[in-house]
């Protein structure tokens, strides 16, 4: 079946595939036509706002995870949202969480009435949160963990799950990153009492936008699907189903739905989901046996990790973090090497540091100055990652 690709423009657009000119963008996505297909078949079926796509979405992305329930919202951000009030986050409840995260796992708590209480990582090499500082963290007011499962490599959920299992604390798993990916055999996002997915435009189950709240727990699904659609007790689909017209709304909801072409496309790219993680681990393992000749960088995680993450982003740390700025000029202005920063600190950022003054995070702040995120996605080449090898050994070498 032949490729449909839909690329970033990017201004070499025009250029052929192996111009040394194209920018190699750090994501790149790859819709099939089987994808538009689906997407196409849902417009023509004139129902778009939640329905049955949606219900065989959350069926299917349960049954891969080997999760009881699974609700599909607007986007990763909203399952937090939805995570921390079903786990009754509010006002005065401490939530221990990474800094080394995108600022919606934090952003969520704040919005859910709860204070972030920033936990450190437990290195550059080893960029999850550190479970011994977690630990020291706890007060009578905590009242949940957040493990993130950075880059789709696990982070030491056991050890955080068996830490809230001892001090009555409520775990919940970032899993943005993580579809398919596994600790001692069993899924990431399916530790907590609720894990979250995104499907964000460059993640690994990609839609636009969209995400996902995973849990095995029936009241925690349940006020997650009242919630996202205004706590109303009767949908839009049910009504069109012949449903009573009443409904009554005994809560106070959002509209954090997701909609029908969404999940028709997010139907069709969980087909090939499997396939699509296995050329990331490809590539991933490529990337590790190509860099470890390279000097001047620390290649985060192990090479045994690779086969059960789900190898989102290919990270790499410099030793000499003041070079990380130049080189990434560099690898864009003279290499064509698009990168990304995964992640700067959410503490330093300046609507947590007005916040939350005063917090020091040695390891999290290292790593957000060391790192530089690579170009990563299932369909990238061996020849795109050879430009990138050479071009980031030839700027260290200088
Ligand atoms: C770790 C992490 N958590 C949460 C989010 C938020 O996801 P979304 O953009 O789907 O709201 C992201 C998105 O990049 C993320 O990387």
């Amino acid at each position: 079946m032949p490729w449909s690709r839909i690329g970033l423009e990017t201004p070499s657009m025009g250029a052929t595939e192996t111009s040394p000119d194209r920018l190699i963008p750090v994501f790149d996505l790859e819709v099939t036509s089987e994808d538009l297909d689906a997407v196409a078949e849902t417009l023509r079926s004139g129902w778009l706002t939640m329905g049955p796509r949606t219900l065989e979405f959350e069926t299917k992305f349960a049954q891969s995870l080997g999760s009881q329930y699974a609700v599909a919202v607007s986007s990763c951000t909203a399952a937090l949202h939805l995570a921390y009030l079903a786990a009754g986050i509010g006002v005065g409840d401490e939530v221990i969480v990474p800094s080394y995260t995108m600022a919606a796992t934090a952003a969520a708590i704040v919005h859910a009435g709860g204070t972030p209480v920033f936990a450190d990582i437990v290195s550059p090499a080893l960029p999850m949160v550190d479970p011994s500082h977690v630990e020291g963290l706890i007060t009578p007011r905590t009242k949940a963990v957040v493990a993130m499962h950075f880059g789709g490599y696990a982070a030491a959920v056991e050890e955080l799950a068996d830490l809230c299992a001892r001090c009555g604390l409520v775990l919940i798993e970032d899993a943005a990153h993580s579809p398919l990916a596994t600790v001692g055999g069993r899924r990431l996002g399916t530790f907590g009492l609720a894990g979250v997915f995104s499907f964000f435009s460059n993640k690994v189950l990609a839609a636009g936008e969209g995400g996902l709240l995973a849990t095995d727990d029936a009241d925690v699904a349940a006020s997650a699907r009242s919630r996202r659609s205004h706590a109303m007790t009767r949908g839009s689909w049910d009504r069109h189903q012949g449903g009573p017209e009443h409904y009554d709304v005994p809560a106070l909801g959002f509209n954090y739905r997701i909609d029908e072409p969404r999940a028709a496309l997010l139907l069709s790219r969980l087909r090939r989901l499997e396939d699509d993680v296995e050329h990331r681990r490809v590539l991933t393992r490529r990337y590790r046996r190509l860099l470890q000749d390279v000097p001047g960088l620390i290649i985060p995680f192990g090479d045994d990790a690779v086969a059960t993450s789900s190898c989102y982003v290919m990270p790499v740390m410099l030793e000499d973090p003041s070079r990380q700025g130049d080189l990434r000029v560099a690898l864009r202005e003279q290499h064509r090497v698009q990168t990304s920063l995964f992640y700067p600190a959410v503490h330093e950022f300046t609507a947590y540091r007005a916040r939350y003054p005063g917090v020091s995070l040695p390891m999290t702040e290292l790593a957000a100055r060391s790192e530089i995120t690579l170009p990563l996605f299932s369909h990238m080449s061996e020849t795109d990652q050879d430009r990138v090898v050479g071009a980031l050994a030839q700027e260290l070498q200088a």
